[in-house]
């Protein structure tokens, strides 16, 4: 079992590495063709499209039995206990504007357990990886969190939910509770990235509401090996979680929302 997480994790990278290539193909490019999907704020590109065919056509010829939740195409028919989590694309927004933090984010589950996962932005060369119970790397080199002992020192990244044209709860009550308490706030506009950063200590914490899981799974297995701590923190708005070093982790969540925000 062991070997073969191994085995898993070398084609993850691999996969991710050639997946990379073709965004950086793209990137800053005329060919984007970008489409909007649920409203204007949640976009794909032909890069999307492509680093996922590459990913999936990969998975498909090498572990034909495996179940594969991609984001672009949904959950394939396979039942298997083994399942691929993959977001292609990870920061499309970032990628369609031309600003650099986007990754492919690839998480391997074993019975619901995730037991490999990489995250890979390749126009910053940046590859985290982690296997279940050996720890969390960054480049070849292990990583941890920062300990870091108040908010006051902290400097934390967000996002915003995708359906913030319609929905009040959008996370601006959230902003207004933590703003005033830390050293600096980001929005930095890829949720994979942002959960690997606070893995390897460059962000203190990060939350986000409404996220799915092919935006996490990967990066939590990351941040659990280097020893941060997280939190899902409601249960009815999709994958809503918390993620931060132990140091901070209890005094972010006393400020964050468990319920929905009304007007
Ligand atoms: C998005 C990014 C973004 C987050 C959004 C996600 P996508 O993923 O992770 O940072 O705020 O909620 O949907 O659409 O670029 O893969
Ligand atoms: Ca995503
Ligand atoms: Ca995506």
């Amino acid at each position: 079992m062991t070997n073969f997480n191994d085995e898993l994790l070398k084609d993850c990278i691999d996969w991710a590495k050639e997946a990379g290539k073709i965004q950086l193909g793209y990137f800053r490019s005329q060919n984007l063709d970008i489409k909007t999907k649920f409203n204007y704020s949640d976009v794909v590109t032909a890069a999307d499209k492509a680093s996922e065919k590459l990913i999936i056509s990969n998975i498909q010829t090498k572990y034909p039995s495996h179940s594969i939740l991609s984001e672009e195409s949904g959950q394939n028919e396979v039942e298997s206990d083994y399942k691929w989590v993959i977001d292609p694309l990870d920061g499309t927004t970032n990628f369609s504007s031309g600003l650099p933090e986007f990754c492919v984010s690839i998480g391997i589950q074993y019975k619901g357990e995730t037991v490999v996962g990489v995250v890979f932005a390749p126009y910053i060369n940046e590859l985290f990886y982690a296997v279940k119970g050996k720890g969390a790397f960054l480049n070849g080199k292990q990583i941890t969190t920062k300990h870091t002992d108040s908010l006051h020192q902290a400097v934390v990244a967000t996002g915003f939910p995708v359906d913030k044209d319609r929905n009040p709860d959008n996370n601006m009550d959230n902003v207004k509770r933590v703003l005033p308490h830390v050293r600096g706030l980001r929005r930095l506009g890829a949720a994979a990235v942002d959960i690997s950063y606070v893995a390897a200590g460059f962000l203190d914490g990060y939350w986000e509401l409404n996220l799915h899981e092919w935006d996490v799974c990967a990066a939590l297995l990351i941040a659990e090996e280097a020893e941060a701590e997280y939190d899902f923190f409601r249960n009815d708005r999709n994958v809503s979680v918390m993620v931060a070093n132990s140091g901070i982790a209890k005094a972010l969540s006393s400020l964050i929302s468990r319920k929905a925000f009304k007007e």
